[in-house]
């Protein structure tokens, strides 16, 4: 395959930007992991639901900084390179999805998460609370599943531009 760079960038800037870009996304889906398995082991086992959802808040700020990193790493290497940003599907389809899971990090995940902190809480001090158990075992399904689409299609690079004349 041709080298992919489109100006004269520097190689180890490129592979600098590339080496953020795969660990801030590697970061990303095990934060998800993460998330999932807090979600889902109190559904197996109640007696584990206050100390999980207390730990649930404290995953809001990795989460949406390595979302935001990978976001800004992929634009960095998008346009240091023949790449881009929507000269190829796969890459604009990543850039739609990335974005995507952003804003939905910002208004679903975190209100959700804030009220299971303060579900967990009131479980452990045995608090009345009139919060209701939220329902999160959909964003930890949607985001790993996005993830590993995006990381599927980062390495397969699907042939396909989005415009002949790009
Ligand atoms: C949605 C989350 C994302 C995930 C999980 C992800 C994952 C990855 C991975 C694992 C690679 C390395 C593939 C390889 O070297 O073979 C990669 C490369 C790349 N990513 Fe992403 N990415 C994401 C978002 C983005 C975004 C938003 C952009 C830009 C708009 C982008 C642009 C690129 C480009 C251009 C490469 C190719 C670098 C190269 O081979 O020179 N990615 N991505």
């Amino acid at each position: 395959m041709r080298d992919p760079v489109r100006w004269p960038v520097p190689v180890a800037a490129r592979r600098s930007m590339l080496t953020l870009h795969v660990v801030s996304t590697a970061a990303w889906l095990g934060l998800d992991v993460a998330l999932g398995v807090l979600v889902f082991v109190p559904m197996a086992n109640p007696a584990l639901t206050a100390a999980c959802y207390q730990v649930l808040p404290l995953l809001f700020w990795p989460v949406l900084t390595a979302g935001l990193l990978a976001l800004l790493s992929g634009v960095g290497i998008g346009v240091m390179t023949r790449w881009g940003l929507v000269r190829h599907w796969w890459v604009a389809a990543k850039l739609v999805m990335n974005l995507l899971l952003l804003v939905l990090i910002a208004l679903l995940l975190h209100p959700a998460l804030t009220d299971a902190g303060e579900f967990g809480r009131a479980l452990a001090t045995g608090t009345p609370t009139t919060v209701e158990v939220p329902r999160i075992f959909m964003p930890p399904v949607v985001s790993t599943t996005v993830l590993l689409v995006a990381t599927v299609l980062s390495v397969w690079k699907p042939k396909g531009r989005v415009s002949r004349r790009r």
